[in-house]
């Protein structure tokens, strides 16, 4: 499979690419800049310029030709700016969900987060509120839009090694999870067709990532 990474230099996608790569896979790396091209054409990643806020449908669809799945990994980032939760997290993924079907691609996986269907607590600040209405949109908006999607909705993202063991489910409690562990799940469930159409919540656990895919799968 030709995968395009929208959000193609982020820190999850930098583990995804060579993952891809050890499983015979071609990671296309979308990304703003030119200078992120060396680091990513390094790990095997094929480099596409796409600035996800200031191009249109017709040019994510463009940059995801020759590609037979997209997966969603980008973000406004913790930048403190609102306004960046919708233009990237929530708008990003409706161009890249709309630019897959005129692209002819049905495979569309979704880096969302935890706990985004539920009410923000009282006194949560603005940005943390856009950041969970644009997640929680974005992942209705991809439910709804008749392709082969999945949501994968990781607890809070650390840079500690992954384990390789985690907890999937749609039920699971917040925790936190490596940003390596959440790339395994990314991979593994590229290569699963039966996760189609499932929606979960990923943290660190006890179960291999192959194992806990397969199970929550069923
Ligand atoms: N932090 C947490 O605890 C947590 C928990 C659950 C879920 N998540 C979500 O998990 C996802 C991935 O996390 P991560 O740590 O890999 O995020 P990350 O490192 O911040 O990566 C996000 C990527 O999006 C890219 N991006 C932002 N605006 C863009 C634009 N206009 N055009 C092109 N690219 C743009 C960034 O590009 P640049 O590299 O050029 O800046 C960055 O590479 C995010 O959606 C995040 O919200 C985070």
């Amino acid at each position: 499979m030709r995968v395009a990474v929208v959000g193609g230099h982020g820190q999850i996608a930098r583990l995804l690419h060579p993952l891809l790569v050890a499983a015979g896979h071609q990671p296309v790396a979308l990304v703003r800049r030119e200078e992120q091209r060396p680091a990513l054409e390094a790990v095997g990643a094929e480099v596409r310029l796409l600035d996800i806020e200031d191009d249109d449908v017709a040019a994510f669809a463009a940059a995801f030709r020759d590609c037979d799945a997209v997966v969603f990994s980008a973000g406004g980032g913790p930048d403190g700016n609102a306004a960046r939760k919708r233009t990237v997290d929530l708008e990003g993924s409706l161009k890249s969900a709309a630019a897959a079907s005129v692209a002819g691609i049905s495979r569309f996986v979704q880096v969302s987060a935890i706990d985004v269907d539920r009410p923000v607590a009282a006194g949560a600040g603005e940005v943390w509120a856009a950041y969970v209405a644009a997640k929680r949109d974005a992942d209705a908006a991809l439910r709804a839009s008749g392709l082969d999607w999945t949501v994968v909705r990781p607890g809070r993202l650390t840079d500690e090694p992954a384990t390789g063991l985690v907890s999937l489910g749609v039920d699971v409690p917040r925790g936190d999870v490596t940003r390596g562990d959440v790339a395994a799940v990314l991979a593994a469930v590229l290569d699963r067709p039966e996760t189609v159409h499932h929606q979960w919540n990923l943290v660190g656990g006890d179960v291999p990532v192959d194992a806990a895919v397969a199970r929550a799968s069923v």
